[in-house]
């Protein structure tokens, strides 16, 4: 009897989680893991993060320029025009339980946002670039009832005259004295953390909206996958896990332990590693000043001393010497500027949603549809069992 020539399979490489695959051409940032750079339309972020505000960095992404002083006036009185949620939105917003996450909340008001826009489909440009204004002006808006309702407190009207960072310090704190939209180094803080949050190249949710995007479906379907994305305790997350954890140590003694507790496990610790940094995150020696700076100043040296603590622990005691990420000092933070936990992935959002859109805005102008093939290793094909063949 002859045997069948069966041929071996050629040798296939999968790169899981396509790690290290270039899927396409982006203009809008760069990293470079091996000199620890990441830049917004050629500008370093640590630059933009000290000498502009997030309405400027939100301008350069979509324009490709810095606004002059006069655009950028005209941006933010456009801004600030577009921050009022209607009623409609707010019951909504009250149909939803206090228990789910404040993410499934700011999807849904995504969902319904899209759902009034008789042109949601349109591939024009500046089209795209308004309903990206319109997001980034009513996304604080959602967020700040959000918090309020899950404290008793009532819808609070955004200001038509403050900056975008300090309206929603102001439409979550109010702006009595001790409120952090009252207090210059809390807002700029916080404003620094947008700057550094608002974009990363083709990182997994902005690669969500591209995908979205590349089937020609709307720019709202697209921020409504992206948020799902970067709900993941691997990705946006990542800086919720990291308070949770911090407020469970709770005591710098306790810090070293922990981690070396986690490592011992193989368990990951979070705000530590990065799929593309293997140096050491760009966006963090920014972030780092900044929060212990809040932390001086809010009497949180407890946790600057647990952040020193871990990050040492970390790079010590993993052989590929493992440093945070922007979520490790994004998290305490926010934490110290009085911030519910679960609302810090919510507010990576109101960053974020100016670089996913302007990933939305290339996609549509140089469109191929993305996808992948796979490697199959299941059954080899067989048939269905009959009477006939049994
Ligand atoms: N804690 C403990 N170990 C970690 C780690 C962490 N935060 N990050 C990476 N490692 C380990 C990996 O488990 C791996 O170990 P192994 O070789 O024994 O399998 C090794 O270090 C190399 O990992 P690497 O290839 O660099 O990671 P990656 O590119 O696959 O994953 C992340 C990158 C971000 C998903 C990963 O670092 C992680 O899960 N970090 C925690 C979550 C987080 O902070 N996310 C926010 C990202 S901005």
């Amino acid at each position: 009897m002859s045997t069948p020539n069966i041929k071996p399979e050629p040798e296939i490489e999968v790169r899981k989680g396509l790690a290290g695959v270039i899927a396409d051409y982006t203009a809008i940032s760069k990293v470079v893991p091996e000199t620890n750079s990441l830049t917004y339309r050629g500008y370093p972020v640590q630059e933009l993060a000290r000498y502009c505000c997030f309405e400027e960095v939100a301008y350069l992404l979509w324009n490709k320029e810095l606004p002059t002083s006069s655009e950028l006036r005209r941006f933010s009185i456009r801004e600030k025009a577009l921050r009022h949620i209607d009623r409609h939105l707010i019951d909504l917003i009250n149909a939803m339980p206090m228990t789910c996450h404040p993410m499934d909340v700011l999807r849904t008001a995504v969902s319904y946002i899209g759902s009034l826009d008789p042109e949601a489909y349109t591939k024009d440009s500046d089209h795209i670039r308004r309903t990206s204004l319109e997001l980034m002006a009513k996304l604080p808006t959602v967020v700040a009832y959000d918090i309020r309702r899950r404290k008793g407190l009532d819808y609070r009207e955004p200001s038509t005259t403050k900056s975008f960072s300090e309206n929603f310090l102001y439409m979550v704190f109010g702006d009595d004295e001790g409120s952090p939209a009252n207090d210059r180094a809390d807002v700029e803080a916080f404003d620094k953390s947008l700057i550094l949050y608002a974009e990363h190249s083709f990182n997994a949710s902005t690669f969500t909206a591209r995908v979205i995007t590349s089937t020609m479906s709307d720019t709202y379907s697209a921020v409504v996958g992206a948020i799902g994305a970067l709900k993941g305790p691997l990705h946006g997350g990542a800086n919720e896990a990291v308070m949770h954890n911090m407020l469970e140590i709770d005591d710098p003694a306790k810090a070293e332990q922990w981690v070396m507790d986690k490592l011992s496990n193989k368990e990951l610790v979070m705000g530590f590693g990065h799929r593309v940094y293997k140096q050491g995150d760009s966006r963090v020696p920014t972030m780092e000043a900044a929060f212990k700076e809040l932390g001086l100043k809010h009497g949180g040296t407890k946790w600057v001393e647990m952040y020193d603590i871990m990050a040492k622990t970390m790079y010590e005691n993993t052989s590929i010497k493992i440093r945070p990420n922007l979520d490790f000092p994004s998290g305490p933070a926010y934490h110290l500027l009085g911030f519910d936990v679960e609302f810090f992935t919510p507010i990576f959002v109101m960053a974020r949603i100016t670089g996913w859109t302007a990933h939305i805005i290339e996609q549509n102008e140089s469109n191929s549809l993305i996808r992948p093939l796979s490697a199959y290793n299941g059954e080899p094909q067989r048939s269905v069992p009959t009477s006939s063949n049994e």
